[in-house]
Order: C-alpha cells, then structure tokens, then sequence
C-alpha cells in the first residue's frame, strides 16, 4: 500500500456499503427514544466501539477542543460521560459549561450531534459510576494527573503500577477528582447517509414543551 496521503484519500470511501432507510416521518417525538434505538442497531449490526463519542467543549475565547470519550448513559437527565475535572476538559467545562457530543457509526452511515449545558453529578453518584465499572477503568482514574505534562514513560509506569495495586486491593478507592458529567439536551440531530447523497438530517430542538423536529438540508 502505498504511503501517499492525497493518493490514499482518493481511493477511500465513505457510504459504499449497503444502508439502513430512514424515514423521519415516523421518527419518536423526542430524541432519546430515537438515540436509544439507533444506539441498539449500531450494536447489532456489529458497529465497534459504538459508544466512543466526540466531546467538544472550548476555552473561555471560545477556542474549540475535542477528544473521545465513553457514554456512561443517556437518560431523561441527559448524555453522561466521566473524567477528571481537574483535565483540560474539566477545566473548560468549569468555567464555560456547554458542550457538544458527536457519534459516528460507519457500518450504518449514521451520526448523532448532541448539543447543550452541561453538569456535574453530585460526588457521590460519579464514584458509584467508577465503581461500577473494570478495574481497570478504577486503575486509570486513580494514575490521576490527567493532562498535565509527563517527566518521562518510568513516572506514569510508577503510578500506574500503584493505580493497579490499589485498585485491586481497594475496589472502592475513592478518586475525589474524578467527576461524571450530564449533558442536556438542547438539540440533537441524527444524519442517515444515503448512497445518493440523498442524506437524511432530522433535528430535535427542545422547546418549552417537548421537542420541535425540523429537516435540514444536507
Ligand atoms: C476510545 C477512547 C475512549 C476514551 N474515554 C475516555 C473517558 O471516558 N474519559 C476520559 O477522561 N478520557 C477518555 N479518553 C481519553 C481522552 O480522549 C483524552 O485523551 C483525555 O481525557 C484528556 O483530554 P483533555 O486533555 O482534553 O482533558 C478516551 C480515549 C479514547 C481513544
């Protein structure tokens, strides 16, 4: 293969596989039913990773920034993720509290947007999350220190190597930096790629009573 980067970008492409139809006409009346339903077909027609999901927050200038991170639900609360709020994401969220969520799911030409202000969950309800989830999950958050600048590879195999010690000897080791997150919903869109370009984009913009739907040209 070669190592051409224009060369390669020309030879791939997106939408060449066979596509679910969407008809937003019969799209739920509000997103998270249409986002649960969605989420459960990309992980039934063998999706990877389905709940990866971009997170963008941005600086107090308005600088955007963006990572992945994992879902930890979405429910009538909203989208919840988990991280370290002293990160760099924590730090933005602390002092300009919106964000937006992107989900891509390739094998059905399908992306979700999620717009809108966001909160942390009470202490006590994001060390329950942690520790509900793997050792592993539990190791990483107890390293700590996230985005700060790394001496050199020994100092975070030290840290780890104790994360991982205590995490099995303490599965309920508390890690007061580690915050979950609800973003609540001000608009969600779902996009349907179609062969044709003909592609679907349903938006869900929440009004005072329940949510308006709009098509969007794509
Ligand atoms: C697949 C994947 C899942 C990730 N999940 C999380 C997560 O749930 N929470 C988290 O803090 N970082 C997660 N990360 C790491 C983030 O992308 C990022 O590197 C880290 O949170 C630091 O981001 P920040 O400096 O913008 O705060 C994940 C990375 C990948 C590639």
């Amino acid at each position: 293969m070669g190592t051409d980067l224009h060369e390669l970008l020309r030879s791939l492409r997106v939408w060449d596989v066979e596509l679910p139809s969407f008809d937003p006409a019969t799209a739920p009346a509000d997103p998270l039913t249409l986002f649960t339903e969605w989420f459960a077909e990309a992980v039934a027609a063998g999706q990877t990773e389905p709940h990866t999901m971009s997170l963008a927050t941005a600086d107090t200038d308005g600088t955007p920034d963006v990572r992945t991170v994992m879902l930890h639900g979405a429910d009538a609360q909203g989208w919840a993720f988990a991280t370290h709020a002293g990160s760099r994401k924590g730090r933005q969220l602390a002092v300009r509290p919106y964000a937006a969520l992107g989900f891509y799911w390739p094998v059905q030409g399908r992306q979700v947007r999620v717009r809108g202000p966001v909160t942390a969950a009470p202490s006590a309800e994001g060390q329950a999350d942690l520790h509900a989830r793997s050792t592993g999950a539990l190791a990483a958050a107890l390293t700590g220190r996230q985005s700060e600048v790394l001496g050199s590879p020994e100092e975070l195999a030290r840290a780890s190597e104790e994360a991982w010690e205590r995490a099995q000897r303490e599965p309920d080791a508390p890690v007061p930096s580690w915050t979950l997150y609800r973003l609540h919903p001000q608009e969600v869109e779902f996009f349907q790629g179609d062969a044709r370009r003909r592609h679907v984009r349903l938006v869900y913009r929440r009004e005072r009573e329940g949510w308006a739907r709009q098509l969007l040209w794509p």
